[in-house]
């Protein structure tokens, strides 16, 4: 199956209506993907899924999100950044949570270097079903009106990808994501950077 409406697709920001869905999502990475930087997200938040499930834990993590789309300066390190959540209107009685992206809104060195404006994932049920392609395709929409350093960047979004992440390379590169250069992480792990036109 692929993504062929646009209408029953769409980001919107987190919210308690999908919750369930996005736990479901959380449980299914953590389980698939533990060294993705999502699944590290939620470590350094001390977001647990227990936790999350509690009513407490939840408003938490919203409020926290909120704050993170509000701020204006660079906290602990952290950029402001907007997380959506990709929703799939049609493929069951209720929608569905397929997708997460976040969009940190400008870069600092260390973005600059290593990590970029854009963090996506796919669902791990969902995958290579186009959910990713929409993403971007959304994506770089939104990020026209969340990135405020797009004009010393010439309306590009910068990405990072894994070197061996065929997948994500053969989206970004389909995309028209123009290649910049390799880097190796502190880690050792080498990535790939891409910038990507958002600008119409
Ligand atoms: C990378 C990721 C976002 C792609 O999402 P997806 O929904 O699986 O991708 P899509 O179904 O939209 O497919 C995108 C392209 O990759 C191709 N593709 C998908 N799965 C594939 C597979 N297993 N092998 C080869 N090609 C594949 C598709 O055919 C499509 O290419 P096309 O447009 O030429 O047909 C998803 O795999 C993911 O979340 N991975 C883990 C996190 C991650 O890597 N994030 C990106 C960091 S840069």
């Amino acid at each position: 199956m692929s993504v062929t409406s646009s209408l029953g697709v769409f980001l919107t920001k987190p919210t308690t209506t999908h919750r369930v869905s996005f736990l479901a999502m959380v449980e299914a990475i953590q389980a698939t993907d533990s060294d993705n930087p999502f699944v590290r997200h939620m470590t350094e938040n001390k977001l647990d899924l227990a936790a999350l499930q509690t009513a407490g834990g939840w408003q938490n993590y919203l409020h926290k999100l909120n704050q993170q789309a509000k701020q204006q300066v660079v906290i602990n390190g952290r950029v402001p950044n907007t997380t959506y959540w990709l929703i799939d209107a049609t493929i069951a009685e209720t929608p569905v949570v397929v997708g997460r992206l976040n969009i940190r809104h400008f870069l600092t060195p260390r973005l600059r270097q290593y990590f970029g404006h854009l963090g996506y994932i796919i669902h791990p049920q969902y995958r290579g079903r186009g959910y990713g392609k929409k993403l971007l395709e959304l994506a770089r929409s939104v990020a026209k009106d969340r990135v405020t350093d797009l004009d010393q960047h010439d309306g590009q979004v910068l990405l990072a990808c894994r070197a061996g992440n065929q997948v994500s390379l053969h989206l970004l590169q389909t995309a028209g994501a123009r290649f910049e250069r390799e880097v190796v992480l502190p880690n050792g792990e080498h990535e790939l950077l891409y910038w990507l036109s958002v600008a119409k």
